[in-house]
């Protein structure tokens, strides 16, 4: 059982695809895994297959160890695939107590519920609120998925101060396991100077090889609610990108 949580301050720069094209990666290999969509919008869960919640918001308000094991829905992407989202509820749901015990409802909702499992995703919202800081109490690794823009390195001190603080807070099992570069356009000059900028604040070795192209394919998959890896050679090059970053997550779990 490994888990990963998937995060930005910033909106839209492609968690959420970063996260399903990972999946999809992990399922191509033969891996079981539950996804963990902690956003309000239940973007993750919607192209996963699944219409409604599934009641973590609850589990989550119940507040019993493990409590989410009743909320895991079934995804048609696979069969060794669990979904488990709260909709709309999760923006109400604010844990009771300190912010240390707050901090960790959401690893006390997932105790025991991913062990038979090979990976967790934990999508977060945009944002750097209650919601992302349980994600990061809850995980062994984080990933921060990005863009090669002004504003999306603006926030990215953010993101690595809140990793530190949940780290020295909440969970010393916590790392950063890398930066994934998101929608890289094939040419930019303003984006590959903001990747050079990006190596800079966040240091060149944690930026993730190579990033993710900017596909319509990418998404033309979330809107039919399948995995990228279903479209054959017509996303064969996109696939390939999250086969790599996949192998280097499951690289990551093992140091
Ligand atoms: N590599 C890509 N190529 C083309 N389009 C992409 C790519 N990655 C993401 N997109 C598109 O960008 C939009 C935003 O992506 P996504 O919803 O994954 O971002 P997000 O960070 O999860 O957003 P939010 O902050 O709302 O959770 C979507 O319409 C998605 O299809
Ligand atoms: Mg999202």
């Amino acid at each position: 059982m490994a888990r990963v949580a998937i995060l930005n301050q910033k909106g839209g720069v492609g968690k959420t695809s970063v996260t399903l094209g990972l999946v999809s990666a992990a399922i191509a290999k033969g891996r079981s895994g539950l996804v963990v969509d902690l956003d309000p919008q239940s973007s993750a869960s919607w192209a996963l297959g699944l219409d409604a919640p599934t009641g973590l918001a609850k589990a989550l308000r119940d507040g019993g160890s493990g409590a989410a094991d009743s909320a895991i829905g079934a995804s048609p992407w696979s069969e060794t695939l669990g979904v488990i989202s709260g909709g709309i509820d999760m923006q109400r749901w604010l844990p009771e107590g300190g912010p240390k015990t707050s901090a960790r409802a959401l690893a006390k909702a997932l105790a025991g519920v991913d062990e038979g499992y090979d990976i967790t995703f934990i999508d977060c919202p945009a944002g750097l609120g209650p919601l992302t800081v349980n994600a990061l109490g809850a995980t062994d690794l984080a990933i921060v998925v990005t863009e090669s823009s002004a504003f999306a390195n603006n926030t990215m001190a953010a993101a690595a101060d809140l990793i530190d603080d949940v780290w020295d807070r909440v969970n010393p099992n916590l790392d950063l396991a890398g930066v994934i570069v998101n929608r890289q356009p094939a040419v930019s000059k303003e984006a590959d100077t903001r990747f050079d900028e990006l190596g800079k604040i966040v240091g060149k070795r944690s930026i993730w090889k190579p990033a993710i192209p900017q596909r319509v394919i990418v998404n033309e998959a979330l809107g039919a609610r399948r995995p990228i890896h279903s479209y054959g050679a017509r996303a064969a090059d996109v696939s390939e990108v999250f086969d790599g970053l996949y192998r280097k997550l499951e690289r990551s779990f093992d140091k």
